[in-house]
């Protein structure tokens, strides 16, 4: 079940895909930028005939990133069945989706795809702002603008991602942030994709960060809500390292054990360790969800709606969240903390 995002044609400013264009920092500003929308007496950007407030080359902020990373690697793909490679963000195709629902008459409930993730304003392109929310849950950022530069500065930062921090104005005044870029180290978005010796390397942050439009939301123990940001303690941090399965749930070792599907923040960190975490390292919001949007609601790194992992994409005839121990007795990915399919009766 699919719609097909609408390619871009003529927009593509780069020959080959392995060329750099940001280099880390400001590109050439006529990569996004149109001065008078003209060039040999045609329109720059037909779709804005009156002009642009920016002065860019296509409707909206996002419709001028994916211009390019549509057929980049990275992190939009057109067919929600057959993604691009995971660089560690998660893919926006599945905004795409008919249906995420993969719980209990998740056939005839269909959840749409706008629930896959953070919605990008993105008319060009196909992609409209979300639905349901009209501002981040715990915060106040407009989901009417959510697009690529709210997160992503296009001029660039020294950070993770170019990442906006503390003190960067966002969207031309939209908003300000007051806690610092995440950080960690990315894989190369030309490179190998994500799997357990190549992955992000979360180091410290991410939980404030996403807390710029988040507030504190599922930020501390006192609202009731699920802690993020904090140390995970030695107890949770043994099971972590022991945890390799439901059918192997004391087989671990610390030294084997980070799942890329369920990490945590840790300075030690990097993007090949293969450790599991200490007493100190933190649960985050990256520990559950992606930062761009997956096949599953809420941008879960795996469905939350699903008892058994192999359940995931029966219902809704979504993309299947692969299983990273790829076992069809396998439950939920929070026992990889939480160790609760102890009692599991697995029949063969
Ligand atoms: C990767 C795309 C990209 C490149 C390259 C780029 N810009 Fe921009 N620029 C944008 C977008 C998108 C906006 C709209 C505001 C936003 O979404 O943050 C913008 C807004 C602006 C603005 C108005 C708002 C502000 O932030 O001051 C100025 C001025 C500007 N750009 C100048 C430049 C100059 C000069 C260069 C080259 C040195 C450049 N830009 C290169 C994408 C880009
Ligand atoms: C002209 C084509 C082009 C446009 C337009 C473009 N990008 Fe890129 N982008 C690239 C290429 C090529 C790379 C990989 C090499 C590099 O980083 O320069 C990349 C890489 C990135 C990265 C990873 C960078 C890193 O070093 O970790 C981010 C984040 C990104 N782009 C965001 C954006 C955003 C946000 C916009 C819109 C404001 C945008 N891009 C517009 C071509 C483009
Ligand atoms: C620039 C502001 C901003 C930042 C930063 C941000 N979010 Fe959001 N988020 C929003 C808005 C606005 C919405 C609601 C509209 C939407 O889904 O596009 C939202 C929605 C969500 C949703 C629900 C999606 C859905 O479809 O129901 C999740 C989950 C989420 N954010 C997680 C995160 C995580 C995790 C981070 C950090 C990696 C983060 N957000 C960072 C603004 C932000
Ligand atoms: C809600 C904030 C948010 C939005 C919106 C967002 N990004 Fe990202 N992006 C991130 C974060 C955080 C990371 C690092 C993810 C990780 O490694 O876990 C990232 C990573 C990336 C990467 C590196 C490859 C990858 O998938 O990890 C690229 C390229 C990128 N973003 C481009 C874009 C473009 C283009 C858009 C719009 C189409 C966009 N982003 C929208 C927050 C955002
Ligand atoms: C332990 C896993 C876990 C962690 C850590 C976590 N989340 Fe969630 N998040 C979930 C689940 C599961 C849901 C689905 C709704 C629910 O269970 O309340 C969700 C839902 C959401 C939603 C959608 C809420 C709505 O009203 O639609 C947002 C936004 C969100 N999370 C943001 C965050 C942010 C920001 C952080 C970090 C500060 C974070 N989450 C940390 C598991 C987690
Ligand atoms: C990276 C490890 C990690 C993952 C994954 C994780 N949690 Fe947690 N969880 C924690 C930590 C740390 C605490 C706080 C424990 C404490 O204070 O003793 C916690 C607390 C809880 C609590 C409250 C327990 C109490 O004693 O009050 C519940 C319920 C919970 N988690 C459910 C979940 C669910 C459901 C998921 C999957 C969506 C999940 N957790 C994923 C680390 C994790």
């Amino acid at each position: 079940m699919r719609k097909i995002l609408v390619l871009t044609i003529g927009l593509c400013f780069i020959a080959g895909t392995a060329m750099a264009f940001h280099d880390g920092g400001v590109a050439h500003c006529n990569g996004c930028h149109t001065m008078h929308n003209s060039q040999n007496g045609v329109l720059v950007d037909p779709d804005s005939p009156n002009g642009n407030p920016w002065l860019l080359k296509d409707s909206t902020p996002s419709d001028v990133c994916i211009a390019c990373h549509d057929h980049l690697d990275q992190p939009l793909g057109t067919d929600p069945l057959a993604p691009p490679a995971l660089k560690g963000g998660g893919n926006f195709v599945y905004l795409l989706e008919d249906n995420l629902n993969d719980g209990h008459g998740g056939a005839t409930n269909p959840i749409p795809g706008d629930a896959a993730g953070h919605n990008l304003n993105a008319p060009g392109h196909g992609l409209a702002p979300d639905a349901t929310h009209s501002v981040s849950p715990g915060g106040s950022f407009p989901a009417s603008q959510m697009g690529c530069t709210s997160c992503h500065d296009p001029h660039g930062t020294g950070d993770f991602r170019f990442l906006y921090g503390a003190g960067r104005v966002v969207q031309d005044g939209l908003a300000t942030f007051t806690n610092a870029a995440p950080d960690a180290d990315g894989l190369s978005i030309f490179g190998a994709p994500e799997s357990e010796t190549n992955h992000t390397a979360y180091k410290g942050g991410m939980s404030a960060w996403c807390g710029n439009c988040h507030g504190d939301f599922h930020a501390n123990n006192t609202q009731l809500v699920h802690p993020s940001g904090m140390a995970i303690g030695g107890t949770i941090a043994q099971t972590y390292n022991l945890y390799n399965g439901t059918v192997d749930q004391q087989g671990g070792a610390q030294a084997t054990a980070y799942l890329a599907e369920v990490p945590f923040e840790d300075p030690a960190n990097t993007t090949s360790s293969t450790a599991g975490p200490s007493a100190s390292s933190q649960v985050s919001c990256i520990t559950c969800h992606r930062a761009h949007a997956t096949s599953a609601p809420d941008a879960g790194r795996w469905d939350f709606n699903v008892t058994l992992l192999e359940e995931d994409g029966l219902n809704s005839g979504s993309y299947v969240i692969p299983d990273p121990y790829n076992n069809p007795n396998q439950r939920s990915l929070c026992n990889k903390c939480h160790n609760k399919d102890a009692f599991d009766h697995i029949t063969p």
